[in-house]
Order: structure tokens, then C-alpha cells, then sequence
């Protein structure tokens, strides 16, 4: 049968949610979508009129929701009511590891995801899809059609023409470029067992995506087909990162190495930029549940390969501190060191699993006092992530590690010993280095985990620099 989509609602107002539903909007305006979220302050900064008050920072959103929102584009904490009008339902709800009980630190804790289709079971009207948009372990469909179909049976009377289609539709986003990841996708994966389901949301994609990057394949496939892609992308980051130091004793350049490997067509050149360590919500998370379905279906193996990537990644940050404490003559006890970045990447607001969380805490368990500067993420969250209060001033009496939040480049560097780079944002590439040089302490230095291309010209000004990956920083 043909199922005519009108409405679509969307659980999960984050940070697939919110955009993946706003592009979809704005694509195809004669349908009317509505986001849920239980979290009221979310939905009320998805309806701010200030866009600059968004939840979440992606460059192109705040252009789309001020064409959409209002019109076929909206947000709100009415889970019954969009539910209950529904043609289509997204689940886009958070999926982390688990933190206690079975499996606690590798399975996905799946109880948002149960919640959700709890909701759907109970306010859903008529033919309903229910799409998974959210990464979940391999056979989840099984556990959310069998919560669908407990209440069809059990409601058998009131709710003859109740019917559910279950298909898997993971998003391939990266934060960051996440509008264009949407507008322009490599591919757009839909799992599923009903044609004609698969083809309402086919309908939908095919409004601005061709045809050709259209994969259909069965529920597990694609369900299993987003965690390998991730698995796949963090394990390159693992590779070249363990590489980096390789270059860095032998007195080759990482960057020189992914150039020569990369053209090769059969590696590629993406995602060979060596860093601190891959951050963001889902590689370390999707990975550790890989390693828990291996686990489980007895492949320990294979297990064990998968992990050796988390190992490598934790392995990285810790050695970027060591660097940074050695060079500093073995101590940062009472120095003041300017910490620039603190997002997982730049051109997000996002800091989780970042890599400067576990840095800056090891900085500050050695005693530093740390300037941090990130153009994009609030003070308040920087708190939560190092589980410190901000000091209103550093206490120069105290051997304690500390921090406070810095509002620019040159205000974080006054008196301090050392420039860190942890996040590649744009606008540290065109610093004034007469400028920050003159605020700072000698011997200085410049910590750069990102090959931000340094100029030449900070050189000039005196800085000792040390680039992740660079064998000339050999003594
Ligand atoms: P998020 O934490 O930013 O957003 C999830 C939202 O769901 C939260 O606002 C939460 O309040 C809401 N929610 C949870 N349970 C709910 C319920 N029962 N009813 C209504 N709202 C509910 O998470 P995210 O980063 O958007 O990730 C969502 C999923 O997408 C995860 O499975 C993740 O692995 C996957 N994913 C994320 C990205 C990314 O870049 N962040 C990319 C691809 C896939
Ligand atoms: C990643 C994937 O790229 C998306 O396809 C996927 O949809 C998403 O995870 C998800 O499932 O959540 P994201 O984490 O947003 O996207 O960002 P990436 O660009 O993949 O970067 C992840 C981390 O790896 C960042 O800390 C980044 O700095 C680091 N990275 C990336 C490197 O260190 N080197 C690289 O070459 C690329």
C-alpha cells in the first residue's frame, strides 16, 4: 500500500534531531514536522527568538530555522499530541554507554530508546513508521517492534487499524558540518522489511538526494552498518595518531606521511589528520558497544582488535600531557598555561569525550593554572566537564591546578608559559604573535595538537614550538 506522509514527528531534540529535522523541513515544505523532547529548556532555546540562542552551534542552522520555524518546522515538549498525529516518527534520542548494571561501561544504554517507544505504543494513531535515526546496537528493531506489538495485542479491540513498520535509518552527520552533511550525504542507508515503508521515506530523501546514494538493505545490515562506519573512521584516527609518534622520535613529519599514503586511491586521503584524540559522543561509545556484541556472541578476538583502537585514543591524550609537563621542565606546579579550544572540533559547541576534558585534567592535577579560551563553549559547561569551579581569581599561593575562563585569545595568554592548541578553530590561524608574545612569560612555548600551520612568524617572536606528529622537534 502507499503510505502518504503528512506528518513526521521527531523524539530527540539534539543534535541530530534539531538538524536533520530542520533540513528535511526546509526541503520539503508540504510536510509538517515537529521535534519533541522532555527537556523544556532545550525545546524553550530551539523556540528563542534570538537564534544566536540555539542549542546547538552548526554553521547554516540558525538560517534554516528562521525559514522553517513557525511555518512547517516545529519544537515543542507535546510528545502525546505530535505522536498521536503522526504519519512517520523518528527516534533520534541519546543512546550512551552504559554506567552500571550488565555490561556497564560497553553496552548502550538503551532506556531512552525503550522510553521512547514506550511513548509510540501508547499515543500512536493508525499506520504508523517508526524510524530509528538514533546509533543502536544490532537488533534493536527487535526489541522496540516487540514493545510496538505488546500493546497492539494487548489493546487488541480499540486499536484494530494500529499497525507499525519498523526501518533504520542512521545519520552519517559530523558536527561541525552537519547542514552540509544532510544537504549533500555521501548516502542515505534505510533498513527495513516493508516495501512500501521503505519507500515512504525514500519519497522523502529523493526530494533533494539522488536516487543512487540510496542503500536499501535489511533491518540488521544497516543497523550494523553505522557502527562499523564509525568503527572504521575512529580506527584511521587511532592509526595515524600511533604513527605520530613514531615521526616524532625518527625525525619524519606525520603530515608528510598521510600526504604520501593518502594519495594512494585504495587508503584516501580523508581523516588522516593526526590530533589529541579523537573526541565527540559516538566513536569511543559505538566502538565499546562493537566490542560488547563481540563479546557477546563469543568473537573476543575481534573484540580485542576494536578495543586496541579505544587504547590507542586514551594512550594519545595522556601522552600529549606527558609532552607538555616534560618540555616544561618536568613541572607545570603554579604555571599558567593558555588552553585554546576546548570543543571536540571546531565549529561545534560540543564537548563531549572531548579531548581537552582529559587534558586539562591531567594539567590541573599537576598543579597548572589554566586560561581557557573556546569561542563557542559557555564557562558553566567547561565546570560540569572538569568537575572544578571556575576560580574568580588564580591563587598564587596554592600548589592546587585551577582554571578560569578566558574571553579572547590574548586575554588567556597574559603571563602565561604556554600557548595549548586543542581545538583547530579558524580564527587561531590569524593570531597577532608580536601581540600575544608580549603578554606572555618566557621561555615560551607553543603546543600544537592540531598543525594549525603556526606561522613562521611566531617563531620570530621568540616561541619554543612543538607540533604533534613533527620529527624536528627531536632535541
Ligand atoms: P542528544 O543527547 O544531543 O539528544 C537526544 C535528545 O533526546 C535529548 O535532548 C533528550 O532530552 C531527548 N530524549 C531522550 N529521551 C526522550 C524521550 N523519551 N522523549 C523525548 N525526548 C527524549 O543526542 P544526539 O547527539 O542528538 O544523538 C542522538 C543519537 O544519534 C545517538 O544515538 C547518537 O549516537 C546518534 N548520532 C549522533 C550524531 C552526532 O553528531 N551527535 C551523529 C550521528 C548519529
Ligand atoms: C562522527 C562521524 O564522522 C559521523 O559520520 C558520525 O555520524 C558521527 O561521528 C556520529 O555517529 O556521531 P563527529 O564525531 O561529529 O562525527 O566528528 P568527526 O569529524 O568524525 O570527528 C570526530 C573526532 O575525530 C574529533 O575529535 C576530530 O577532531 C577527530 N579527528 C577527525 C581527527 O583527530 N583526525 C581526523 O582526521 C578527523
Amino acid at each position: 500500500m502507499d503510505y502518504s506522509i503528512k506528518n513526521i514527528c521527531c523524539i530527540g531534540a539534539g543534535y541530530v534531531g534539531g538538524p536533520s529535522m530542520a533540513v528535511i523541513a526546509d526541503k520539503c515544505t508540504n510536510k509538517n514536522i515537529n521535534v519533541v523532547d522532555l527537556n523544556k529548556e532545550r525545546i524553550d532555546l530551539w523556540n528563542s527568538s534570538n537564534l544566536s540562542n540555539l542549542p546547538i552551534y552548526e554553521p547554516g542552522l540558525k538560517e534554516i530555522i528562521k525559514r522553517r520555524r513557525g511555518k512547517n518546522l516545529f519544537f515543542s515538549t507535546e510528545v502525546k499530541k505530535n505522536i498521536a498525529e503522526a504519519d512517520m516518527i523518528f527516534i533520534s534520542v541519546n543512546t550512551p554507554t552504559k554506567i552500571k548494571g550488565i555490561g556497564a561501561g560497553e553496552a548502550i544504554d538503551l532506556k531512552w530508546v525503550e522510553a521512547s517507544s514506550r511513548q509510540i505504543s501508547r499515543y500512536a494513531k493508525g499506520k504508523t513508521i517508526v524510524v530509528e535515526k538514533s546509533t543502536l546496537p544490532v537488533r534493536t528493531a527487535e526489541t522496540i517492534k516487540s514493545i510496538l506489538n505488546s500493546t497492539i495485542t494487548k489493546n487488541k479491540n480499540q486499536s484494530e487499524s494500529q499497525e507499525f513498520f519498523i526501518l533504520s535509518n542512521p545519520e552519517f552527520l559530523a558536527e561541525g558540518t552537519a547542514i552540509n552533511d544532510l544537504e549533500n550525504p555521501d548516502r542515505i542507508l534505510i533498513g527495513g522489511e516493508d516495501d512500501d515503508a521503505i519507500k515512504a521515506l525514500e519519497n522523502i530523501y529523493s526530494t533533494w538526494i539522488n536516487q543512487d546514494k540510496i542503500i536499501k538493505t535489511d533491518l540488521w545490515s544497516a543497523e550494523l552498518s553505522k557502527l562499523i562506519a564509525n568503527a572504521f573512521l575512529a580506527q584511521r584516527i587511532s592509526s595515524i595518531n600511533s604513527i605520530s609518534a613514531l615521526c616524532e622520535v625518527t625525525g619524519a613529519d606525520i603530515k608528510e606521511v598521510a600526504n604520501a599514503i593518502g594519495k594512494d586511491t585504495r587508503i584516501g586521503e580523508f581523516f588522516l589528520n593526526s590530533g589529541p584524540g579523537f573526541g565527540g559522543s559516538c566513536f569511543k561509545k559505538d566502538i565499546l558497544n562493537l566490542v560488547y556484541i563481540c563479546k557477546y556472541y563469543g568473537l573476543y578476538e575481534t573484540a580485542n582488535y576494536w578495543q586496541n583502537v579505544i587504547e590507542i585514543n586514551n594512550w594519545q591524550q595522556k601522552r600529549i600531557s606527558n609532552v607538555i609537563i616534560n618540555k616544561l621542565f618536568g613541572t607545570v606546579v603554579g604555571k599558567k598555561l593558555s588552553i585554546l579550544g576546548f570543543s571536540f572540533k571546531k565549529n561545534t559547541n560540543d564537548t563531549r569525550e572531548s579531548p581537552a576534558i582529559k587534558i586539562c585534567k591531567n594539567l590541573i592535577e599537576e598543579g597548572a593554572k589554566l586560561n581557557i579560551y573556546d569561542p563557542q563553549v559557555m564557562p558553566k559547561i567547561i565546570e560540569r566537564d572538569l568537575n572544578l569551579k571556575e576560580s574568580i581569581e588564580f591563587d598564587s599561593s596554592s600548589e592546587l591546578g585551577e582554571w578560569k575562563f578566558a574571553s579572547s585569545i590574548y586575554e588567556s595568554a597574559i603571563d602565561s608559559d604556554a600557548l595549548i592548541f586543542l581545538t583547530e578553530w579558524d580564527e587561531f590561524k590569524f593570531i597577532n604573535w608580536k601581540k600575544i608574545s608580549e603578554k606572555m612569560r618566557d621561555p615560551k612555548w607553543i603546543f600544537d595538537t592540531r598543525s594549525i600551520s603556526i606561522s613562521k612568524e611566531a617563531q620570530a617572536y621568540g616561541f619554543n614550538i612543538w607540533v604533534i606528529g613533527e620529527g624536528k622537534n627531536l632535541p
